[in-house]
């Protein structure tokens, strides 16, 4: 029992020498997120507020398109002028799914999580999605990956 426990002490203390294998990023979609003007609350003790209406936009990708139909970031700059997202907002897909996005982070990394009741889409409630991107003409354009640990 002590032999295996150490055995599997040493094969972690082993493991951990070695660079652990990357997850991967598969392409997910490309999305235009298009907002409202935004309502500045100002500079509170955590950063300046603000709440951006999203009302509107579309994605496209390999496995879901479709178009943004609601949502609201209400996001913080700090004093160093990092923007950090906090939004929930709906994609509509073009088969009729409605997926509810959960984006947090800080600029220029963004990460998502995904809630949906739709059958064909239910493999998105596990999945972790990254994106890189930024402002754009008419609100925000990103390039979202699904993260998958390492096979
Ligand atoms: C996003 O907007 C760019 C620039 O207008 C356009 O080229 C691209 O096709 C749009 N992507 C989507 C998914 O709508
Ligand atoms: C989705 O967006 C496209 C391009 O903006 C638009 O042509 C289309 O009518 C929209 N579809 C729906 C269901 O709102
Ligand atoms: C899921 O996708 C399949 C195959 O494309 C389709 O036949 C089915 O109607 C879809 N399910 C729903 C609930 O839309």
């Amino acid at each position: 029992m002590l032999a295996t426990l150490l055995t599997a002490a040493i094969a972690v203390v082993g493991a951990s020498a070695a660079t652990p294998k990357p997850p991967t990023l598969t392409f997910l979609y490309s999305i235009n997120i298009t907002m409202a003007a935004t309502q500045d609350i100002g500079v509170t003790p955590i950063g300046d507020r603000g709440i951006l209406p999203i009302n509107g936009g579309s994605f496209s990708g390999p496995k879901l398109s479709g178009n943004v139909t609601a949502g609201l970031d209400w996001g913080l700059t700090d004093s160093k002028g990092t923007f950090s997202p906090e939004a929930v907002y709906v994609l509509q897909t073009t088969d009729g799914a409605k997926i509810m996005v959960t984006e947090r982070g800080r600029a220029p990394n963004v990460i998502l999580q995904f809630d949906t009741g739709h059958a064909n889409y239910s493999w998105l409630n596990t999945a972790v999605g990254y994106a890189s991107g930024g402002p754009s003409a008419a609100g925000i354009s990103l390039d979202v990956w699904q993260l998958t640990p390492p096979s």
